[in-house]
């Protein structure tokens, strides 16, 4: 266990997700405790290679754990895709005195943490974006509530549903995958779950379930669409064409990524959060932290990014067994 005061950076990078100030603030409290200094970066890679750098104080978090977004605001960095940027931000580091970096987000923020990881700056990743994307962990910061308001949201679109006897064809995030999809489907009991990673059949998938459930009695039908799975104007259409039942789109879109972050979210947050912190104390780098079969695990970045990970075919079956 290394004893010297470490200096830690702490930053999010890639698209917000709630949670992201728990991990923040996990990191924070977690690096102070253990007595050692740490730096807000703020705006992720590109507000290191700007020097947006701040002192962060007991205090500097309290008061974010409830809140979504993230309080050292977030961003895409294309330079940091690029040796030349990489480098920059490791002489920033070095300049600045910083030890080690917390990175929070997705594969694309891992690849950034590997980078600086090779060229003497340890990192650890933190996994943090509502896709739930991300193969080395089974559960990524922000899946929870953005299902959640999904869910919601849904719940909304019912009443009208039924009350027009309509189906709502409600499309959500998860840019290629359909985590959220299949979680708020199964949660909503949407008659069909349409995600990238099962490429659908219209007929079979969707027209003729809604058909055999009308002669059940059932009058009103939630279907959702993964984004991934492309037109959903289009697929609307095509649901009221063939079925005779009106049919109306609902776009989610950025709701998702809003909010007050869900109970579970704020503990898997703050773990991997403290967890980070513990990694680095120990002169650990180049790991990302993620959480399998319910509990805290790390990977080595590089075999972390060449990882595989696909739903669940037991409950996307059970989601279609029990939505009829
Ligand atoms: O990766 C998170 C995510 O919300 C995706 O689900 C979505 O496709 C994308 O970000 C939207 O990106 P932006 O916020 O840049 O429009």
């Amino acid at each position: 266990m290394s004893q010297e005061r470490k200096t830690i950076g702490v930053l999010t990078s890639g698209g917000d997700a709630p949670g992201m100030n728990a991990a923040i603030r996990a990191v924070v409290r977690a690096a102070l405790t253990k007595g050692h200094r740490v730096l807000g970066i703020r705006r992720g890679f590109a507000g290191l290679l700007g020097g947006d750098i701040v002192e962060m104080q007991l205090r500097s978090v309290c008061d974010i754990l409830q809140r979504g977004g993230t309080a050292l605001y977030t961003a895409r960095c294309e330079e940091f895709k690029t040796a030349e940027g990489v480098r920059r931000g490791i002489e920033v580091c070095k300049k600045t005195g910083i030890d080690g970096v917390v990175v929070i987000g997705g594969d694309g923020s891992y690849r950034g943490a590997r980078d600086m990881s090779n060229g003497g700056i340890p990192c650890i990743g933190v996994p943090g974006t509502i896709d739930n994307d991300i193969a080395s962990t089974e559960y990524s910061i922000g899946f929870d509530t953005a299902v959640n308001t999904v869910v919601q949201n849904v719940d909304r679109l019912r009443d009208t549903s039924q009350s027009h006897d309509r189906c709502s064809v409600v499309e959500v995030m998860g840019r290629n995958a359909g985590y959220i999809a299949l979680y708020a489907g199964m949660a909503c009991g949407a008659i069909s779950i349409l995600i990238p990673e099962r490429p659908y059949d219209l007929e079979r998938d969707v027209i003729s379930r809604m058909k055999a459930t009308l002669k059940t009695g059932k009058q009103h039908f939630i279907v959702v669409a993964a984004e991934g799975v492309g037109d959903t104007k289009a697929l609307t259409q095509a649901i009221q064409e063939k079925t005779g039942i009106e049919a109306r789109l609902t776009v989610l879109g950025h709701v998702q990524r809003g909010g007050t972050p869900t109970a579970m979210e704020r503990v898997y947050a703050s773990l991997m959060g403290h967890y980070a912190v513990d990694l680095l104390e120990r002169d650990i780098g180049n790991r990302v932290v993620g959480i399998q079969n319910g509990k805290l695990v790390d990977y080595d970045i590089n075999d972390a990014l060449k990882m595989k990970k696909d739903i669940d075919e037991y409950m996307y079956r059970a989601a279609y067994d029990i939505s009829i």
